[in-house]
């Protein structure tokens, strides 16, 4: 029988040894050897190991916008799409073949779009040698399709996942969450856009059609050759925008809304545009209930941050950069072309929250890493993962209020985003203090600091009863034991 130990292990190969998994469907099998399994906790010293890297000329190619996947059919309430699970090569770093996963053939995905109360239904086909799931990150969706780890696409077969899209409108992401496989097919590639809309957003006169672009930012490491190389985080020095290695965007002299979203495995991007006011928008839930200009925005691995730039004032006066704290990772080319006059705006006042009921039920999540062992042990409450095991019963229509605790300390002080399946709550509290006016809006995942701790509120307003996950959001983290269950029940 499968037990705890097995996962573990099967979630460390995931680290290491990650390009050769023979994993053909069936998780029973014994785990291949453990290859660099030094890195699995990056507590810092295997930094040295493997710093291999590409050097190329930056701002050589263009930021691609992922396509609009395409409905294969439509009916009365639902938009039907396939989409299949493939391996492929990208251009990443300019003049390299890099091997990817892909949806659809793309590095980052195709971006599927809906609204509220229009279902989507997508199948996706699983054309690799290794199992794969789908799990619609910030999605209201039954447990059955929310891509359990466990629950997986065997190769060469296929999976329709089902979509009601009855929540608000806010950007959301799809990838995989093979359970210790999931950093691994992250990493390759597969990671795209899902972004609802809804009357009320439409209602704004937010910059919308070619003026409305997801920007997808991560991070990577890569060999001489282009290959990928899946190793110490710390690495990963390559920032690929939507795919591209430090690319460029042409953009009209106007205003534009960015939806920005880190897939990186573990990196905290601190973006900013060298003291050019960003004016944020929303958050993983969607719109705040106003506007915040900001200079800098921390996004952190699986976190949705959206603004508005307006490029106007900046005409004539050379390029713009976004950077990732000093390092520039996009360059903006601001020129008239295309530039039809602009009657976009951002309103004084956008979508009020939801109001926060009483909470009934208080509980204390605890993430720390157990480092004395190799490799390293993820825990939640002193626990791995076990997919048998609920960890935490929850009354559907409950309100509660879960105090999110950090315990790793020196002199492995990792951080950690934690992340809720099925929900958004709203952020009550950080460090025993108040909320930092950036904690503001509907989140799925939180920034939570080494020895720090958020406080979450959330209720459990759903018709779905079952099993969901909530884990830190490094994969390598949540492979490695990071995760625990939730059991909604009535
Ligand atoms: Cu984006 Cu369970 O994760
Ligand atoms: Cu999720
Ligand atoms: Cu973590």
């Amino acid at each position: 029988m499968l037990n705890r130990r097995r996962f573990v292990t099967l979630g460390a190969t995931a680290l290491g040894g990650a390009a050769v998994l023979p994993l053909t469907g069936d998780l029973l099998s014994p785990p291949p050897p453990i290859a660099n399994a030094h890195h699995a906790g990056h507590g810092g010293s295997a930094a040295a190991v493997d710093a291999t890297n590409v050097t190329f000329t930056p701002f050589t190619q263009r930021m691609p916008v992922p396509a609009t996947l395409r409905p294969s059919h439509k009916t009365a309430d639902t938009d039907i799409y396939t989409l299949p699970v493939r391996a492929a090569e990208a251009e990443l770093v300019p003049g390299l073949r890099t091997p990817v996963l892909t949806y659809g053939g793309q590095f980052v995905g195709p971006t599927i779009r809906a609204r509220t109360g229009r279902r989507t239904r997508v199948t996706f086909t699983n054309e690799l040698d290794r199992p794969t799931n789908v799990h619609l990150h910030g999605g209201h969706v039954s447990p059955e399709n929310d891509g359990h780890p466990m629950d997986l696409i065997p190769p060469g077969q296929a999976r329709a996942y089902e979509y009601p899209n009855a929540q608000r409108a806010a950007t959301l992401w799809y990838h995989d969450h093979t359970h210790g496989l999931e950093a691994d097919h992250i990493y390759r590639g597969l990671h795209g856009f899902y972004l609802i809309e809804d009357r009320a957003e439409r209602r704004f006169n937010l910059p919308d059609g070619a003026y409305d672009v997801p920007i997808m930012l991560r991070n990577a490491q890569f060999d001489e050759d282009g290959a990928l190389v899946f190793g110490h985080p710390d690495n990963r020095t390559t920032i690929l925008v939507n795919g591209k290695a430090q690319p460029y965007l042409p953009v009209a002299a106007r205003r534009y809304r960015f939806r920005l979203l880190n897939s990186a495995l573990k990196h905290v991007f601190r973006l900013n545009m060298g003291g050019v006011p960003m004016t944020k928008i929303a958050t993983d839930g969607g719109l705040l209930p106003a506007p915040v200009e900001r200079t800098e925005l921390e996004v952190s691995s699986g976190e949705r941050v959206e603004i508005v730039v307006d490029f106007a004032p900046h005409l004539g006066h050379g390029p713009l950069y976004l950077y990732d704290g000093e390092n520039p990772i996009l360059r903006f080319d601001v020129s008239r072309a295309h530039g039809r006059s602009d009657h976009s705006d951002v309103p004084d006042n956008l979508v009020p929250l939801p109001a926060l009921a009483a909470a009934t039920v208080e509980r204390t999540m605890v993430m720390s890493m157990d480092m004395s062992v190799r490799p390293p042990i993820g825990l939640i409450n002193g626990r791995p993962f076990d997919p048998y095991r609920v960890d935490t019963q929850i009354k559907q229509g409950a309100t509660e209020i879960w105090n999110i605790v950090n315990a790793d300390v020196s002199p492995f002080p990792f951080d950690h985003p934690f992340h809720t399946h099925l929900l958004q709550f709203q952020v009550i509290g950080r460090n025993d203090g108040p909320p930092l006016p950036e904690d503001a809006g509907l989140k799925d995942t939180v920034y939570v600091s080494p020895m720090g701790s958020v406080r979450i509120q959330m209720t459990f307003d759903t018709p779905y009863l079952g099993r969901y996950m909530y884990h830190c959001h490094f994969p390598e983290h949540s492979a490695l034991g990071m995760m625990a269950q939730m059991e909604i029940i009535p």
